[in-house]
């Protein structure tokens, strides 16, 4: 077990996950704390911090403590951010709304940009009495339970990943209905693509990770249509099994910070009824490798 000096850390039982306490957040982070959070963040990829008393600039200003924010001007290009703070978007569903809940499939935020974000901050503004969790599933366990030729096998490959399915003109926002409270922008710039590993080494831990979602990947290069569709089937069956997911559930006044490089996500509802606030903002990343 990791010591820590200046924060606690209760890790969940698998190691993927972990609370952190301790640190008041809407201080500025000093060196050491910062840099235990980055260790802790490197080794369960998915932190949470209870009782933070946060508003919008003190996520602003947590986020470029670990920062800095995702790349200019792609931080958020389909949300619109709140007004006056530029990176943070209000992830947001009233009580009557009825079009689909943000990011409630399986994605990777973001992985259709060149360099998509390392990390993506959310803080729990108003938070639902039942329902609103969101789940994680761990691409470096996954990675490591597949036998060695099939990890031989997709060490060799790449695959395209684009925003179109959700942000094109005819993605799933397009559709979106009159009660959609989030400032959703729809555009032809989503129909650009990336091409990047299906297995990329995480530069903090060094350790190998699945890299394809449902949301954002396309097809895998160079295979037929039909290859490509069983060996995504196959990986996103795989990578979603309860061995290697983690459901989160959320309190106000909780920040959770995850790592898109190892892990992808999506927002659970069953809150209807009940109106969920969130504020989220993104950490810069690097180019998968
Ligand atoms: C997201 O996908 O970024 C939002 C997740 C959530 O609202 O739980």
């Amino acid at each position: 077990m990791q010591a820590y000096r200046t924060i606690t850390v209760e890790p969940n039982r698998d190691g993927f996950g972990a609370a952190i306490t301790g640190p008041d957040l809407a201080a500025p982070l000093d060196a050491a704390i910062r840099s235990e959070i980055l260790d802790a963040w490197a080794r369960h990829a998915v932190l949470f911090f209870p009782e933070q008393r946060l508003d919008v600039a003190t996520v602003e200003g947590f986020t470029a403590d670990i920062g800095p924010f995702g790349v200019d001007p792609y931080v958020d290009p389909y949300v619109e951010p709140i007004d006056g703070h530029e990176h943070v978007i209000e992830v947001r569903r009233n009580a009557a709304e009825t079009a689909p809940i943000f990011g409630s499939r399986w994605h990777s935020d973001w992985s259709f940009q060149q360099q998509p974000p390392s990390g993506t901050v959310l803080y729990g503004v108003d938070v639902p009495p039942v329902g609103g969790d969101t789940l994680f599933a761990d691409g470096c366990r996954a990675y490591e339970a597949l036998s060695p030729t099939m990890q031989d096998l997709l060490s060799e490959l790449k695959a395209v990943h684009s925003a179109t399915r959700a942000y094109g003109p005819s993605g799933l926002f397009s559709r979106d209905d009159e009660s959609r409270s989030m400032r959703i922008v729809v555009s032809e710039k989503a129909e650009a693509s990336e091409v990047h590993p299906v297995v990329r080494t995480h530069p903090l831990s060094g350790r190998k990770t699945l890299y394809v979602n449902h949301v954002y990947t396309l097809e895998i290069e160079g295979l037929h249509p039909k290859e490509s569709r069983a060996l995504l089937d196959f990986l996103f069956k795989h990578m979603t099994q309860a061995a290697f997911v983690y459901r989160h559930r959320w309190h106000a006044n909780m920040l959770t910070m995850w790592d898109n490089r190892c892990v992808m996500h999506y927002a659970d509802g069953g809150y209807d009824g009940h109106r969920r606030i969130m504020l989220r903002t993104t950490v810069a990343g690097e180019r998968p490798r």
